[in-house]
């Protein structure tokens, strides 16, 4: 499968297989007579190195081989200075290629490091968490966390090209596969209304790796994120503003938390908290609301063990700090009873933190009751 991601100065495509990486780097010819600096997340290196060195090595020479902790503490500018100085001492030119392997914080700082080095180098990207596959390698963002707050540093930059290959989430463990499940939830209200279906269904296919669909909803994934980053590529005009569906919430809960709440696991209470806030601000109908909480009852029940560590009110504090604020607040992005994703709402401190308490009584209550059977063909 190939997907063309526009972009104002070009397109590069999203290459998704199963176990034929060397194919595609080879077919691709970016690597061909290329030095290559790699920025590998250092499980993965543990995991695949012995198999990536064949793969990249064949017509390209790896100048060196930079082993990063993906850590959200080390998505930092002190591990930044360390890369690009890395990068020259081992000699990396304007034509060096970088190349990272790994999920989202791997790919954020490598991509972004690539993107100040002599003004900017060419880079690809080679992501192995779901998360990273189905969100963060498409669309050109890059950045580190500063002063406590996500990504408040950063740039648009757009790779040369993503090479997905599924068999890297054979070894992924499970927190991380689910907090991946994360984002594909956020894709099922952003989905057009045909293809709702097809997402409900995914959470369980994902939840009991059930690798032989994986394609497929990564596919679906990925094709939605390029129409909304194509047509809004430095999120400015507004599309692609409801890919932050949940995030602001998110973002909070994620920080408040220390990071011991991860990046997807909070998407996931920040959907559920957006759901309970849109209710309370009378955008959507109980019904509605108790519908879509049904849909994806399934996929919360592995996140019901953090919900405890969510304190409102810090989440409050923390939501103060968010990137997509402007002069008059907070700014969330919210849903309507047509489905249609509302963004730029003006969020007040008193619905943040009721519709916060919701989301833990109903994470909690949540029976979460489901089983293999009800996975449909
Ligand atoms: N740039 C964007 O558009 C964008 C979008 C969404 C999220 N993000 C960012 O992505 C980050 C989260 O990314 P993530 O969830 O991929 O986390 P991650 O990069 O921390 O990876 C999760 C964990 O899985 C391990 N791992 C990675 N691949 C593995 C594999 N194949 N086998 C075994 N272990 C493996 C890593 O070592 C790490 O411990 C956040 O910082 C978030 O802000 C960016």
């Amino acid at each position: 499968m190939k997907i063309n991601v526009k972009h104002s100065h070009g397109s590069y495509s999203v290459f998704v297989f199963e176990d034929q990486l060397a194919q595609h780097l080879k077919k691709s010819k970016l690597l061909k007579t290329k030095n290559l600096f790699v920025v590998i997340d250092s499980n993965v290196y543990k995991l695949h190195w012995k198999k990536l060195y064949e793969d990249l090595n064949r017509e390209s020479s790896i100048l060196n081989v930079y082993k990063f902790s993906a850590k959200e503490k080390n998505k930092s500018h002190t591990e930044l200075i360390k890369i690009l100085k890395s990068m020259f001492d081992n000699r990396c030119r304007r034509d060096t290629l970088l190349v990272s392997i790994g999920g989202g914080i791997t790919g954020d700082i490598s991509a972004m490091a690539a993107s100040i080095f002599m003004r900017g180098i060419d880079y690809i990207n080679i992501p192995t968490t779901l998360l990273s596959i189905v969100d963060s390698s498409v669309g050109g963002k890059t950045g580190i966390n500063f002063n406590s707050g996500k990504n408040l540093v950063g740039t648009f930059y757009q790779p040369k090209a993503v090479f997905t290959d599924i068999s890297f989430l054979y070894t992924l463990p499970e927190r991380e596969l689910q907090s991946g499940l994360g984002e594909v939830i956020k894709y099922s209200f952003i989905a057009p209304e045909k293809e709702k279906t097809f997402f409900h269904r995914s959470f369980n296919i994902i939840i009991n790796k059930n690798y032989n669909n994986f394609i497929k909803i990564i596919s679906k994934c990925v094709k939605i994120k390029s129409a909304l980053v194509e047509n809004d590529e430095r999120e400015v005009t507004g599309s692609r503003k409801v890919l932050n569906f949940g995030h602001t919430f998110a973002h909070g809960i994620e920080s408040a938390s220390d990071h011991k709440i991860k990046h997807g696991e909070a998407v996931v209470f920040g959907i559920i908290t957006s759901l309970f806030y849109s209710y309370r601000e009378k955008l959507i109908t109980a019904e509605y609301l108790f519908e879509n909480l049904l849909d994806i009852q399934p996929a919360v029940v592995p996140f019901k063990k953090y919900y405890k560590l969510i304190n409102p009110e810090i989440v409050f504090k923390s939501m103060l700090g968010d990137k997509k604020n402007n002069s008059s607040g907070i700014s969330l992005v919210l849903i309507n009873q047509s489905n249609e994703i509302l963004v730029n709402y003006s969020g007040n401190k008193n619905g943040i933190i009721k519709s916060l308490i919701d989301m833990k009584v109903w994470v909690k209550e949540s029976s979460g009751m489901f089983k293999k059977e009800t996975v449909e063909k």
